[in-house]
């Protein structure tokens, strides 16, 4: 192979856009009413233009041999011809652009919203290994470029070999019907000539597609990172810093775009050289054969016609060649493995107690290029809590405490070992079934950009008012819910960026009173309410894990009363694990945490 079918290699074929076809199946009627129309587009361009200028330019200009004069209105009728042919071919222009496009934008919103699924199915671990920012180009750019693609394919793939095969039939016809026309035909062999650079521009051109859907999404990452830190910037003074980077990926951009432009219009200009040559060599002909105009200019007529189509079959060819480059890029996320996904057959269980078991559980995190990071998060976490039971987690920032609860939703799978729930392997549970079986405060609480109402009824589709209410007032949130203009239907603004760090957590908190799940995943779920009244945290702490099965991560040790057991996790170990007598007299890591917290206060 040489370095160029080596690059095409790893491209998709044009054979992968057939599933995309596949698509149309519920737009069958537009599609062959497009076909259709694309058809008449066709013949009316390729034979009816050329046919018409041979048949009736000699009846409206006889030549002086010919005596017959034509009455102003057979006149009329011979010129009727004219608009007539170009408003067929304008209808039909219209309708086949039009049905084609509707086609091919149905088929592109699949596509999207294929990819956008696909997304939600992901595992953490493919968020970690790209940008957001690449993936939203994904998403809308290199959609957009395949619909293009699919769209120019599917406007001309019709359209264009109908003209050209009109046209070669149209010169067929006056080849044989003239004497020393057969010369015409030959000029068709400047066709195949075109073939040459078709494909070796359309080759060089996916590369260069490709490098530039990759700057479009280097492009969109900056935006989207920048966007994402509006205060950082601004207090750590990046906003030069920001400008420039910018401006790098800009001038990226910029030549990745200009590489594309400049192969993308080099091949027109190319094909124009080819077939003009071949045009020229008619002319000389004619003009040697002493033929007379009337006959050639049909001729020419028809020869444009011709080449016309590979022209455009050629720009086509390039569209598809960027469209293929974007769908690497959509396949790369469409292929990639759901390993969280449902069991084939899940295990079905009726009321969930609650008994978390965690067998021999190991995890690595995979790096930005897919492989295992060397270093555990967590070594062989052996584990049973019994339902009802509240375990507080506690160890030094980076212990492997936040990764050991995202295992009990299954946000990540243990490398090794297995976790239970009620004695179930959760890998054999139905995905639904568990995550609404836990109900999780996260560190960094998301809220969407919506009402307060709904960002606490998530998930849930009956909604009573009352309930709602409760839970905010569980959570100590109803004070500063109804003194908002709108109360629970107040917009929180994106990420909840109207609320403060403390009315965000209690937010969370009463999700987790709305949901009432069985178990509880509280990971620093007070940490902004530090400046609250510790009585007043306690109590909602208390009610909230009432009768649940309940996991606490917390730094503070007073959030950790309601605790019936503690571990101590450290580099990703359990090193202890019991009261907190017995582990502040036997665990060191334990004691200096403790005594730590005690200095502090
Ligand atoms: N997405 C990730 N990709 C790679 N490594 C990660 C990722 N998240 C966490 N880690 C690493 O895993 C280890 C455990 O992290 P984890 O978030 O579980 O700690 P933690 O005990 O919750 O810390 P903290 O108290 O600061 O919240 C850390 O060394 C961290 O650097
Ligand atoms: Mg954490």
């Amino acid at each position: 192979m040489n370095t160029e079918e080596k690059l095409n290699a790893s491209y998709p074929s044009m054979r992968s856009l057939l599933p995309y076809f596949l698509y149309l199946r519920p737009h069958l009627v537009p599609f062959a009413g497009a076909l259709a129309f694309g058809a008449i587009y066709g013949i009316s361009s390729g034979f009816g233009l050329p046919f018409m200028t041979d048949q009736v330019f000699p009846k409206i200009f006889p030549s002086s041999t010919d005596s017959v004069q034509l009455t102003s209105l057979e006149l009329l009728m011979y010129i009727l011809w004219f608009p007539l042919v170009f408003i067929v071919r304008g209808i039909s222009s219209f309708c086949n652009s039009y049905l084609i496009n509707f086609c091919g934008m149905k088929v592109l919103e699949r596509v999207r919203v294929d990819v956008f699924s696909k997304i939600q199915r992901l595992p953490l671990s493919f968020f970690n290994q790209h940008q957001t920012g690449d993936l939203l180009s994904r998403v809308t750019a290199d959609t957009a470029q395949l619909q293009n693609a699919v769209l120019s394919v599917s406007n001309d793939l019709i359209r264009q070999p109908i003209t050209f095969v009109g046209a070669i039939s149209a010169l067929c016809v006056m080849a044989i019907q003239r004497d020393g026309m057969g010369f015409v035909l030959l000029c068709l062999l400047a066709i195949p000539l075109c073939v040459f650079p078709i494909r070796r521009v359309g080759n060089l051109l996916m590369n260069k597609a490709l490098g530039l859907q990759q700057q479009t999404g280097g492009l969109t990452a900056v935006l989207n990172e920048n966007l994402a830190g509006p205060a950082e910037i601004r207090s750590l003074n990046l906003q030069d810093r920001e400008v420039s980077r910018f401006h790098d990926q800009s001038q990226k951009f910029f030549s990745a775009r200009m590489k594309v432009v400049k192969y993308s219009h080099i091949l027109t200009p190319l094909i124009e050289i080819i077939t003009a040559t071949g045009i020229s060599v008619a002319i000389f002909q004619a003009a040697r054969s002493s033929i007379h105009l009337d006959a050639v200019v049909p001729v020419i007529v028809a020869l444009y016609m011709s080449y016309e189509p590979v022209k455009k079959l050629g720009t086509i060819h390039n569209t598809i060649k960027q469209g293929l480059a974007s769908l690497k890029r959509i396949q790369e996320i469409l292929d990639t493995e759901e390993s969280i996904s449902d069991p084939p057959s899940p295990v079905s269980i009726g009321k969930i107690e609650g008994k978390i078991t965690f067998k021999d559980v190991s995890f690595y995190y995979s790096s930005p290029n897919g492989k295992a990071h060397e270093e555990a998060a967590l070594h062989s976490i052996s584990l049973e809590i019994q339902p009802g039971e509240i375990v507080a987690i506690v160890g030094r920032s980076g212990s492997g405490k936040t990764t050991l609860a995202g295992l009990l939703n299954r946000l990540q799978d243990p490398s090794t070992g297995t976790v239970l729930l009620d004695d179930v392997d959760l890998k054999n549970l139905p995905l639904n079934k568990l995550r609404e079986a836990v109900a999780s405060v996260p560190q960094k609480p998301f809220l969407f950009d919506t009402s307060v109402r709904e960002n606490i009824q998530l998930g849930q589709s009956s909604y009573s008012r009352d309930s709602i209410e409760n839970a905010l007032k569980n959570a100590n949130a109803w004070e500063f819910v109804s003194s908002m203009k709108e109360g629970i239907n107040q917009s929180i603004g994106e990420f909840g960026s109207r609320l403060s760090g403390g009315q965000l957590q209690r937010l969370a908190l009463a999700r987790a009173f709305y949901r009432n799940s069985p178990i509880l995943l509280l990971d620093e779920a007070t940490s902004a309410l530090d400046a609250d009244n510790e009585e007043k945290i306690h109590q909602v702490m208390k009610k909230l894990t009432e009768g649940k099965t309940a996991l606490l991560i917390a730094h503070r040790f007073s959030s950790i009363r309601l605790a019936h057991r503690i571990i101590v996790l450290d580099e990703g170990k359990i090193v202890a694990d019991g009261k907190h007598d017995d582990i502040y007299r036997d665990c060191a890591v334990y004691q200096a945490l403790y005594d730590s917290q005690l200095q502090d206060t």
